[in-house]
């Protein structure tokens, strides 16, 4: 199969391919219709909460490639908090590779599945050393359960846009989204 010349660089160029094989924010996706697999290992300073090493494996074919190496290049030396629930990353992959050719979407998109999944990895890390008293909810911003609660009651907030623009949860990474729907779903 022949790529755009700018893939053929990535993948020729690809130095995060293979690398960092023992990450503590590791996460996978695939896409069973092709049998693609992509898997990000990241290494995240525990107390700065910045991305100091990226590296990721894939059997997938040349735009998998590319798309994971741009985003590994793209998190490394990143902090977590500056990802604005990866509209960052994904402005990275829209101006340094472009929209994905017809049926190639999935490949785009088993990427940010695996880096997501891997952040999610990362916060399940820090939710299980987190010693606060009630739950942990964003570990980028270091925000509790009860402290979302309290800013959806006297605050009305009904949208995670919202709660991040209220107290940050959820504007890092975007892992804890998920959760912060649940909570606004139990005001409803
Ligand atoms: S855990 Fe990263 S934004 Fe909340």
């Amino acid at each position: 199969m022949s790529y755009p010349e700018k893939i053929n660089e990535l993948i020729s160029s690809a130095a995060r391919r293979e690398k960092n094989r023992n990450g503590n924010a590791n996460g996978r996706a695939a896409a069973f219709t092709c049998g693609v697999s992509v898997e990000f290992r990241l290494a995240i300073d525990e107390a700065t909460k910045c991305v100091d090493q990226a590296g990721f494996t894939t059997n997938g074919c040349g735009y998998a490639i590319a798309v994971a190496e741009k985003l590994a290049d793209g998190i490394t030396g990143t902090e977590l908090v500056r990802l604005e629930g990866l509209s960052v990353l994904e402005d990275l992959i829209s101006t340094g590779i472009g929209e994905a050719p017809g049926g190639r979407h999935h490949c785009f998109n088993i990427c940010f599945d695996a880096l997501q999944n891997s952040l999610a990895d990362f916060r399940r890390r820090q939710i299980a050393g987190w010693n606060g008293e009630d739950a942990l909810i964003c570990s980028c911003f270091g925000v509790a359960e009860s402290f979302i609660e309290t800013a959806v009651r006297e605050h009305g907030l009904c949208t995670i846009e919202a709660v991040g623009a209220s107290c940050r949860a959820g504007t890092g990474c975007g892992s804890c989204q998920p959760l912060i729907q649940e909570i606004l779903d139990s005001f409803d």
